[in-house]
Order: structure tokens, then sequence, then C-alpha cells
């Protein structure tokens, strides 16, 4: 009887500590989780155990002298322990469910339980999307019996919360979409954050400002396909033609647009050129890079290139880059005699937008300032020898040099132009002098013949008659 009693006061207090606290963990499959043994003092100087589903289950061990095993049998390669953590590797189906944590220490024993649940994260479809095409996410969270139903909401790539039942979020797919989606399960206190990759088809941004070069500058015409996306994604997505076209500024040329090139959708991709502008794509086909690169030959090849990929779904991704040709138009022609007065205009064709300068550099060390220059307009009143050569007028961003146009100017002394005159005068002079003597002299010669003719007529006198007929 005393025994009896004895081993009922012993078991209480062991009863009493066994009641310990529950938490909720979430995860996906595949995911590796960590389960903490119960935070505690002396941790190393109990036993420790861990079990699945009920305490019957055990599934590793632990004694205060450091000796440890493992009952792996069910649970084969999954598991591990990491200062006295349980670590669950690569989450199968059948992992989810409760697991249980017991110290003890001197009869006194102490269990934490996990709940693990599972979380449900499905992308549709899972490849990459083609804009407009139907995105749908799902979250599912599995629910604690004994606690309510968690919230779970959506957090798109831009941060932005979007709160949904059932986890599940349908939309059409923009460029926008492309990122890291995450989803949110809250449980109380307690967040659980799951993360699902979107990526959409897309091309990278075009430049925001117009590209300016001139006749004499290079240019790179950008376009390429947003960099995580392979070129063989584009491929699976049924690509059907990429081509740049070209849409001249209307009233410079006819604005019909123009092909310029398109690609031959092959094993060996290759560009085909449709029309020759003095620009090529850039040899960097396989890495998504559509760029265009090389100097335009005219001023007329200002407008809108225009770089775009069509898919059988009828998709069509485009990008345009403005153009902007720079050049000096010189009023009246390029060829002067000094002392005239000459009008160079730097120009785009219309309008230069007000936050970039121009920059006037003449051909030598000439004081620019006397010309005072009106932003893009230069007026010389009286041109002299000193500015023949080479104009040149740059176009300035702050203190980014974005291009710059050459004119090329002749200036003939006044001086040498009237020398001009006066040789000519004295050519012509002595050519009609000339043409006066010969004249004068054949006349002369002539009239000798006649008169020797008449002295041969007395000297050999022939028969009258012959002479009359
Ligand atoms: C344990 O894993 C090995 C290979 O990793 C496998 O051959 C064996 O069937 C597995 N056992 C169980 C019970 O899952
Ligand atoms: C798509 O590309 C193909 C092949 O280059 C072309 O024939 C077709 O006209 C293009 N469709 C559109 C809408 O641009
Ligand atoms: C494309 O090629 C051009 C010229 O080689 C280069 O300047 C540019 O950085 C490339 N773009 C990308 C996205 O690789
Ligand atoms: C140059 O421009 C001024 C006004 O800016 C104009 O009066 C003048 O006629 C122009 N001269 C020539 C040669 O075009
Ligand atoms: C140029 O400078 C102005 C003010 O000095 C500034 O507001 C503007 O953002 C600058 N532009 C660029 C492209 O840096």
């Amino acid at each position: 009887m005393k025994n009896l009693i004895k081993s009922i006061l012993i078991l209480i207090p062991v009863l009493m500590s066994t009641t310990g606290t529950e938490e909720v963990v979430y995860a996906q499959v595949g995911d590796t989780v960590t389960l903490k043994p119960p935070r505690r003092d002396n941790l190393k100087d109990h036993y420790l155990y861990w079990s699945f589903g009920h305490e019957d289950l055990q599934l590793a061990w632990r004694n205060p002298h450091g000796g440890q095993g493992f009952d792996k049998s069910p649970w084969n390669h999954s598991l591990s322990m990491s200062d006295d953590s349980l670590v669950i590797h690569h989450i199968k189906q059948e992992h989810f469910g409760t697991f249980i944590c017991k110290l003890t220490m001197n009869r006194n024993s102490f269990v934490i339980t996990y709940k693990l649940l599972k979380l449900n994260v499905i992308m549709n479809p899972p490849f990459p999307l083609l804009p407009l095409e139907s995105l749908s996410l799902v979250c599912n969270a599995e629910s604690p019996q004994s606690l309510m139903k968690p919230e779970i909401y959506w957090l798109t790539p831009q941060g932005e919360k979007i709160k949904i039942n059932e986890g599940r979020l349908t939309m059409r797919a923009t460029s926008q979409h492309s990122g890291e989606w995450t989803c949110v399960v809250t449980n109380g206190e307690k967040e659980y954050k799951a993360t699902k990759s979107v990526i959409v088809v897309d091309l990278s941004p075009a430049p925001l400002r117009p590209q300016y070069t001139s006749k004499s500058s290079p240019l790179t015409v950008p376009c390429s396909i947003a960099p995580h996306i392979s070129w063989d994604k584009i491929i699976a997505k049924g690509i059907q033609g990429v081509h740049w076209d070209f849409f001249p500024i209307s009233g410079l040329s006819s604005a019909v647009p123009q092909k310029l090139f398109s690609l031959c959708l092959g094993d060996e991709l290759t560009w085909k050129t449709e029309k020759n502008t003095g620009l090529k794509p850039v040899k960097d086909l396989k890495k998504g890079n559509l760029t265009l690169i090389g100097k335009l030959r005219s001023e007329e090849d200002a407008g809108d290139y225009v770089c775009a990929l069509n898919f059988t779904n009828g998709v069509i991704l485009k990008r345009t880059v403005h153009v902007n040709v720079l050049q000096i138009i010189s009023s009246p022609g390029t060829d002067f005699i000094s002392g005239q007065q000459v009008n160079l205009t730097c120009s785009i064709g219309h309008p230069l937008p007000s936050d970039l300068q121009v920059k006037w550099i003449p051909p030598k060390a000439l004081s620019l300032p006397s010309l005072r220059p009106d932003h893009h307009h230069l007026t010389i009143p009286e041109v002299g020898t000193g500015d023949s050569g080479t104009w040149r007028c740059e176009l300035w961003q702050n203190s980014t040099l974005l291009t710059s146009a050459t004119i090329v100017l002749k200036i003939e002394s006044k001086l040498s132009v009237w020398m001009l005159v006066i040789i000519c005068s004295v050519i012509v002079i002595a050519i009609l002098l000339l043409v006066l003597i010969f004249t004068l002299y054949r006349r002369k010669q002539r009239k000798m013949r006649h008169l020797r003719h008449r002295l041969c007529q007395c000297k050999n006198p022939k028969p009258k008659g012959f002479y009359r007929t």
C-alpha cells in the first residue's frame, strides 16, 4: 500500500509536466524542415526523443552521455539530427503529420508537439508564359483542426498584397507579373512564406530617350530578350517571326514602313537583309540580342526602328527605338567668298528638346563668343578665309555627349576672286589679240600672193582666151 501511494505520488508530477505546447509548421513537398527541441537551460542533461504520430513510433533519440540513434526504417534517408533538432529532408506526402519531441530528466518530462501541415503552391502553366496567356497561382494551406483557418494572401513581385479566397489567383499575364510571387500564410502570430517564380516572355525595355546619331557617328539600336529568358524558351513558346521594321519620320520621306531585316528560323539562325541602311544585327542572337549597330547613310534614315517578335498564338512583342540624325545645314551652300554672310544650323529635322545643349566647334581657334551662337543657330556675319575647314556641332545632355555632326566650308578670298577675274580677262584679251593678229597676217599674206600672181602673169603671158572662159 505504501509502495502504491509512493508510485502515485511520483506519477503525478510526471503527468503534470508532460502537458507541453503545440506548434504549427507549414511546408511544401520537397522542402527541408528543421524542428527545434524545446528551450531548456540544461538541455544536454536530458534524454531526448523524437517520434512521429504517437510516442511509440520513435524516430530518433539521444542520451545525456552523447549516445544517439535513429530508427529510419519508414523514413529511410530523410532524417538527420543537428544540435538536437530534427531535420526532415525533401519532405514527401507521407511525412506530414504530428511530430513529438520529449525531454526527460529525473522523471520529469516535457513535450512539444509540431503539426507539420502541407502548403500547396502551384503555378499554371509552369513554363514561361507569353503576355495575355492565362496565369493561375494557387496557394492552399491545410488547416489545423484545433485552430481557426489560416489567412492566406499573395505578394506580387512589386510587393503588392492581394487577398484571395482559397488562395487561387487567376489573371492574364503581363510583363509586370514576371518575378518572385510570395504566398503568405498567417496563423495567429506566425507567418509562413512560400515563393514561386513567374516568367513572362518579354523584350527588355526600350530606351526612354531617342537615340541621337549623325552620318559620321556610330549608332546602336538596342533590342534584346529579357535576360532570364533563353532562346530555347522562345522557340518552345512557338515563335513565328522576328523582324526589324523602319518607319521614317513623315515629311522627310514616304511614311510607308520598310522591312529592314527578318530572321530565318531554321536550325541555323540567320538574318536576312531586306533593305540596306548601313546597320547590321549583332552576332549575339543565341543570347537573345537583336541589337542593330552601324552608321546611317542618310539623314532620311531618321525615324522609328521597331523590333518585333511574333508568336503562333498571335501575340506580338515589340520595342520601338526613336532615332534622330543630327546634321549641319549651311545657308547658302558650302562654298563662299570672304565677306559673305553664312548661317549654320545644327538640326535634327524638328525642334531640339530644351534639355539638350548645342556646342559649336569652329575649324581653328576662332573667337566663337563674337559669333554669339544662338543655341542651335550660328550666324557668321562676314566669313573670312580663316573660317575654311571642318565645323562641328556637338549635342550634349548635361555632361554626356550624345553625338556630333560636321560640315566642311570652303571660303575663297575676295582678292583671289578678283585676281581670277583679271587673269581670265587678260587671257581673253590676249586670245582676242592673237586672233586679230592672225587674221591681219592672213589677210596680208593673201594680198601678197595676189600681187605675186599678177606679177607672174606679166612675166609668162598666157593666151588670153584661156582665162576668159
Ligand atoms: C531507402 O532508400 C534506398 C535508396 O536510397 C532504396 O533503395 C530503398 O528502397 C529505400 N527504402 C525504403 C523503405 O523506402
Ligand atoms: C509573323 O511572322 C511571319 C514570319 O516572318 C510573317 O509572315 C507574319 O506576317 C508575321 N505576322 C504579323 C502579324 O506580323
Ligand atoms: C547586345 O549587343 C550589343 C553590341 O554588341 C551590346 O552593346 C549590348 O550590351 C548587348 N545587349 C545585351 C542585352 O546583351
Ligand atoms: C541668316 O539668318 C538671318 C536671320 O537669322 C537672316 O536674316 C539672313 O537672311 C540669313 N542669311 C542667309 C544667307 O541665309
Ligand atoms: C541634367 O541636369 C538637370 C539639372 O541640372 C537635372 O534636373 C536632370 O535630371 C539632368 N539630366 C540627366 C539626364 O542627368
